[in-house]
């Protein structure tokens, strides 16, 4: 049976404004945002129109950063991360970007592989989980993990284990 061309897009880099000695492991899809200075993008990450992401924060591979998102500075978005803005609230996919949330995540955040975000804030100082689900605000620092992510405990003072 013969087919049909696809409608072929391109993975790319576009309208990105980048700070100083960032580094981009290509292919990665990125576009309309800005990623400040010291960064670290690994391979097959999306980073859509609108998102910020702060100083010396690194995005490990496969990793989703939809738009309405901010990253502050010196945060660790592990493999596979996932973000979400559109929580289907209607019972369907937003018909419009008017139906999508925000996310802010706050600076030294360590956010586990494979972990999902919906929109929510996030305090200075947190460590999610591997495979975590953050469905609510998190605001106090500590380290979270689970479905839903609850507190597991504070972190551990500056220098100790
Ligand atoms: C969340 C995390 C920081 C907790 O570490 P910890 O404080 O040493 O926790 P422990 O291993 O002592 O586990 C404490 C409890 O939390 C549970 N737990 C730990 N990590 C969990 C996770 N990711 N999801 C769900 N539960 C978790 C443990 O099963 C344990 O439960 P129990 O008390 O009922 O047995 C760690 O497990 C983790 O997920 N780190 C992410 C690492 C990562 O993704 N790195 C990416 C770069 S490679």
């Amino acid at each position: 049976m013969a087919g049909h061309e696809p409608i072929r897009w391109q993975v790319q880099i576009r309208d990105v404004v980048f700070g100083r000695n960032v580094i981009v492991v290509e292919p990665v899809n990125l576009y309309e945002c800005f990623i400040d200075d010291e960064c670290f993008i690994g391979p097959f990450v999306e980073i859509q129109r609108g998102v910020r992401i702060g100083k010396r924060t690194r995005v490990q591979s496969h990793s989703f950063i939809c738009e309405l998102v901010t990253i502050g500075q010196e945060c660790f978005i592990g493999h596979g991360v996932m973000f979400i803005n559109d929580t289907f609230q209607t019972g369907r996919p937003a018909p419009s970007r008017e139906g999508w949330k925000p996310t802010v995540v706050g600076n030294r955040v360590a956010i586990g592989t494979n972990a999902t975000i919906l929109p929510v804030r996030i305090v200075d100082d947190v460590v999610i989980g591997a495979g975590s689900v953050v469905t609510r605000d998190i605001l106090e620092p500590g380290i979270y993990a689970g479905n839903p992510a609850r507190k597991l405990r504070d972190l551990p003072a500056h220098g100790t284990p």
